[in-house]
């Protein structure tokens, strides 16, 4: 009932975690598998290793969610070998998450992942935090094009392509599966301050950071909205998933499969479950056999 196929990879259900959560270290691997997930993202990968930001580098927020700056901090595409050993020990898809800034980085990281035979790699175009990075790269459709493109014809694996919010989101979507993407990870987080009115300054030491977690869901929503109606394409909708409901809101707006991120940090394994039955029983309620049938149903009215 909730078995999905999403950018050609086949998953027993649609729940995923969203990079940056956990996936650096083998034993990360291990743990989100025990959250019950139906594959598993790496964090954002960079060709050589990357120290991250002097903290504070993540805070929570008093109107909710989070806002962090890590830095894209990660040991590098040596321990891609080892993280896709470990997702093959318990037989889960493993997509890898890859950052540069510029071509020859994506497709440098890109091949260490189709070498170790990862099931995807999820192009990082969206990240807003890290200069030279993501979002930087990401907010021009022509760009988006090329580094996909690059990409795409130098592995073999399927490549999806993770954008964040910007006015030509939908365009930088329909460039990225012109360029041969599979599918397209739907949103990042979005470029945010928070101030201390003690210290008159803004909290984190980057500061600027990316927000995260319930208050991004509307607007995550809304841009698979968008982007289903315009291209039909394979969705993994992220930002703001919390429950079941917050989930099947993505799969109604488009999305096949979703990715929870800021949530997972409190009780990951009662979140997973709980989207998962919540989606089956709520199938039922509605009286739809199979989720695919559910996906961009909001189009519909
Ligand atoms: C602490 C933290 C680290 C993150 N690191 C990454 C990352 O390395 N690569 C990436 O593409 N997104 C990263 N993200 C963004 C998430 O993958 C996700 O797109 C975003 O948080 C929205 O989902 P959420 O509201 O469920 O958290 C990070 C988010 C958080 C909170």
């Amino acid at each position: 009932m909730l078995e999905t196929v999403v950018a050609t990879i086949s998953l027993r259900h649609p729940v995923m975690n969203a990079s940056g959560i956990l996936g650096t270290h083998r034993e990360h691997i291990s743990r989100l598998v025990s959250y019950g997930l139906a594959a598993v993202v790496t964090k954002t990968i960079t060709p050589e290793p990357r120290e991250g930001y002097n903290p504070p580098i993540i805070v929570e927020l008093p109107t909710g969610g989070l806002i962090n700056a890590v830095g894209l901090e990660n040991p590098g595409k040596n321990v891609i070998k080892e993280l896709v050993e470990e997702a093959k020990k318990y037989s889960i898809p493993i997509i890898v998450s890859i950052g540069g800034r510029n071509e020859d980085e994506f497709i440098e990281v890109a091949v260490e992942a189709d070498m170790n035979k990862a099931d995807a790699v999820e192009l990082n175009l969206s990240c807003p935090h890290t200069k030279g990075y993501g979002v930087e790269i990401g907010v021009d459709p022509k760009n988006v094009y090329s580094v996909v493109k690059a990409v795409v014809s130098t592995i073999k694996i399927p490549v999806v392509a993770k954008l964040g919010l910007s006015d030509r989101v939908v365009e930088s979507a329909e460039k990225a599966l012109e360029a041969g993407a599979k599918g397209l990870t739907l949103i990042n987080t979005i470029k945010a301050i928070y101030i201390d009115v003690y210290s008159l300054k803004p909290v984190l030491t980057n500061i600027y950071g990316g927000l995260s977690g319930t208050p991004i869901h509307p607007i995550a929503v809304r841009i698979v909205y968008d982007v289903y109606k315009e291209t039909k394409a394979d969705i993994i909708g992220c930002g703001g998933v919390v429950n079941w409901q917050t989930a099947a809101e993505m799969i109604l707006a488009g999305a096949k499969a979703i990715q929870v991120g800021t949530a997972l940090m409190r009780d990951p394994k009662r979140i997973v479950e709980d989207i998962v039955k919540g989606l089956s029983e709520w199938l039922e309620t509605i009286g739809i056999k199979e989720i695919s049938q559910a996906v961009g149903l909001a189009h519909k009215v």
